[in-house]
């Protein structure tokens, strides 16, 4: 304890900068309010030249990739950086034990050579403005939840109507500050997205579960993809007749490199952040939901990795969602640590007592009064549910017996209960639900994952759990092996060849008396299912919540400025910065907010599958073959740090010199931060780049593909 004190002394004391730390996801329609600050940190654009509605600016170059990450246009004819991470299941998905791009990389040599995954797509955002008078005149205090939200719903449904251009756009209007603010996002989705080239897994998934969430990194994650339109230029699905898209405005590439101290911006779609969140709310996630959250995760990843080391096609098969659990799991023991060891819980908490005072003065009392009990008692209430639900979704999310035979079975019944025309209309989507569910699905690995967590729930679970798995606790002594083999001997749902089967002599009996599409049914329901005092308990926090928020602003007790992450477009600015020295993980670079390549170098092990880098980067690294893209030390940097203020699905969002031009790639953050969700430290929250000289590097030296290289606008 003493030790990291001192450690963060001493590097304040020899920061040459005084970096301003940067919180804040910022509102690109009020970039004006930040313009002056940024400039005078090193922004040499203006607030139009970033958001324009009317001219072509910075915005026009970023997009939500799939709908959970950002992605950047790099070149006029539409080619997409993002990270690796972020294209990682198009790539599995693409990939085969034949023609395997996820281990051995891809690089389309021309543009024919690209491939279109079954879906992709990016969102462009148009524009956005604020509907928070129009909503809330809709209403006032005194109306109830359901009130308020019926009216929201109606109102949201015409805004939607007079922006979308007669379907042409997609808008969404959305809720900030915990429903004290509204504002709509006019948005242009693309559907055609070709996958152009991507580094071998062990480059862009270097240092795999070992390094993710941590500094030093030295990690190549990113991939490249394509947006394709009609001749016109408009949306249209995959079809070999589209031809690239010619966007609006591409993002120059810097060959500058980045120093300590130099401006840097980011703009990206971050997904969800709670700096509002109440104290209980907090104790209840370190106490009850994260605990059982990273249990679940583990006993599903271990069931996994069993079968995916034995074959290379589960491998593959089950690669995506390995990562995104084993991504989580890390995360969530991250956020336990760091907020039991920050006091967040006991900070917000003194927050909330000087509310209560300023709550229980005359003029306020009647509105925001109970509030801050009335909070704290439905936590009381909720904390082991949080802790039950947090099992069961982890159930789900591991399982596809589980979450996915509810829905299938209920569609198979409802295909073969209809007439023939009804049918032929059902089948092309029920195939293609089969297809989806069945083609990588591998029985064995999925019967583990089943009893592994169907122990585990029933176990852990306490009162809460489904009264069907309840009654098959006793039943079977707390172990499900026995009754998920029986259930796996005798069920029509085990693969797609089971499923073929009984198509040949379809009964509804077979469905319905179907022990696993039973347990998915009871375990769904009981997902789904909430009593009328949760109901209420959920209404009255919602209500409780909104008003904490409206009156810690209206008081000035917190003076947060944005509004939290919610998946809607935002930019951090921030610097590049250094983090205190780790005690026990070394860099190889010359200061601690970048890494270089012999760092990936000296972690190399050709027997650890997280740790292998490819032969081809070893020679170019021991010929020191880096052309251009060594910085002045002679070295080739890898990653660099800045405090930019992000989260999950930033991930891929570009880092921006003062400029405007691309000078890296986002792509995590650091495990010392984990709380940052939930409060911004700035002295310990980093993001975590790719630097786009490596990416360069990569493209240009490591896959001979100089073609990309020739697209892009690169600078000096
Ligand atoms: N931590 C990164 C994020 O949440 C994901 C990194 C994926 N890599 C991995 N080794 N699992 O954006």
């Amino acid at each position: 304890m003493k030790k990291s004190v001192l450690f963060l002394f001493a590097f304040l004391l020899m920061a040459p900068f005084k970096s301003k730390a940067d919180e804040g996801m910022w509102f690109l329609m009020f970039i004006n309010k930040n313009i002056k600050d940024m400039q005078k940190m090193g922004l040499k654009l203006t607030a139009e030249e970033i958001y324009s509605i009317n001219n072509s600016s910075l915005k026009d170059a970023i997009v939500q990739f799939n709908g959970g990450c950002t992605a950047e246009i790099i070149s006029k004819d539409g080619l997409v950086l993002t990270n690796h991470h972020c294209g990682y299941d198009k790539i599995a998905e693409l990939s085969t034990p034949e023609n395997d791009y996820l281990t051995h990389g891809f690089w389309a040599k021309t543009k024919k050579d690209e491939l279109a995954p079954k879906s992709n797509s990016v969102r462009f955002f148009i524009r956005m403005d604020n509907v928070t008078d129009r909503i809330l005149a809709l209403f006032d205090d005194s109306f109830n939840e359901k009130e308020r939200e019926r009216r929201i719903n109606q109102e949201i449904a015409k805004i939607q109507e007079e922006n979308d251009e007669g379907g042409k756009y997609t808008v969404s209007v959305r809720s900030f500050f915990q429903g004290n603010e509204y504002y709509y996002f006019v948005y242009q989705d693309f559907d055609d997205v070709r996958l152009v080239g991507t580094p071998p897994d062990m480059i862009g998934r270097f240092g795999g579960d070992t390094d993710n969430w941590e500094w030093p990194r030295h990690t190549g994650d990113f991939s490249l993809f394509r947006v394709y339109t009609d001749k016109d230029g408009n949306p249209a699905k995959y079809s070999p007749d589209n031809i690239p898209m010619k966007p609006k405005h591409h993002l120059p590439v810097s060959l500058g490199g980045v120093k300590e101290g130099d401006f840097a911006m980011i703009l990206g779609y971050p997904g969800r952040t709670n700096r509002w969140m109440p104290a209980g709310g907090i104790d209840q996630n370190v106490k009850f939901a994260y605990p059982a959250w990273v249990e679940g995760s583990k006993v599903a990843m271990d069931a996994m990795k069993a079968h995916m080391d034995k074959n290379q096609k589960v491998r593959l098969d089950y690669a995506s969602s390995y990562a995104r659990i084993a991504n989580y799991w890390k995360n969530r023991q991250g956020m336990i640590e760091a907020l039991t060891l920050h006091k967040t819980a006991e900070t917000k908490a003194q927050t909330e007592k000087e509310f209560e005072k300023w709550a229980n003065k005359p003029v306020n009392k009647k509105l925001y009064g109970n509030v801050v009990a009335d909070i704290n008692e439905y936590y009381a209430k909720t904390n082991e549910n949080a802790s039950h639900n947090n099992y069961l979704i982890n159930m789900l999310r591991s399982s596809n017996y589980a979450s996915a035979l509810n829905r299938l079975g209920a569609q198979m019944l409802n295909y073969i209960n209809s007439n023939e025309p009804k049918r032929r209309e059902l089948q092309p989507a029920l195939n293609e639900d089969i297809n989806d569910l069945y083609e990588n699905l591998y029985e064995p690995l999925e019967r583990d994952v089943l009893i592994a967590q169907l122990n585990l729930y029933s176990k852990k679970g306490g009162e809460n759990i489904a009264p069907y798995v309840a009654e098959l606790k006793q039943k079977y002594n707390e172990d499900f092996t026995e009754y998920v083999d029986n259930a796996l001997k005798n069920s029509i749902f085990t693969s797609k060849e089971s499923i073929d089967r009984f198509f040949e002599n379809p009964k509804a009996e077979l469905i319905t008396n179907d022990e696993l599409f039973k347990l998915s049914n009871e375990l769904m329901m009981r997902y789904r299912a909430k009593t009328n005092e949760e109901i209420l308990l959920d209404e009255n926090f919602s209500r409780n919540f909104r008003l904490l928020v409206r009156g810690l602003r209206e008081s000035g007790l917190n003076n947060i400025q944005y509004p939290d992450a919610n998946s809607t477009l935002r930019l951090t600015y921030g610097s590049v910065v250094t983090l205190p020295a780790h005690p026990t993980r070394k860099n190889d670079a010359k200061a601690n907010y970048y890494t270089t390549l012999k760092g990936a170098i000296d972690k190399h092990n050709p027997n650890d599958d997280e740790f292998n880098n490819p032969q081809k980067l070893i020679d170019l690294y021991n010929k020191k073959d880096y052309g251009r893209y060594a910085n002045e030390h002679k070295e080739l940097p890898v990653n660099f740090l800045t405090n930019n203020d992000i989260t999950g699905g930033n991930s891929g969002s570009p880092v921006l010199n003062g400029k405007g031009e691309l000078i890296g790639l986002a792509f995590d953050g650091n495990i010392e931060a984990m709380a940052g969700d939930v409060i911004f430290d700035d002295k310990l929250q980093r993001t975590i780049n790719v630097d786009i000289r490596y990416v360069l590097f990569i493209i240009d030296k490591y896959a001979d593909a100089k073609h990309l290289i020739d697209e892009m606008t690169i600078v000096k």
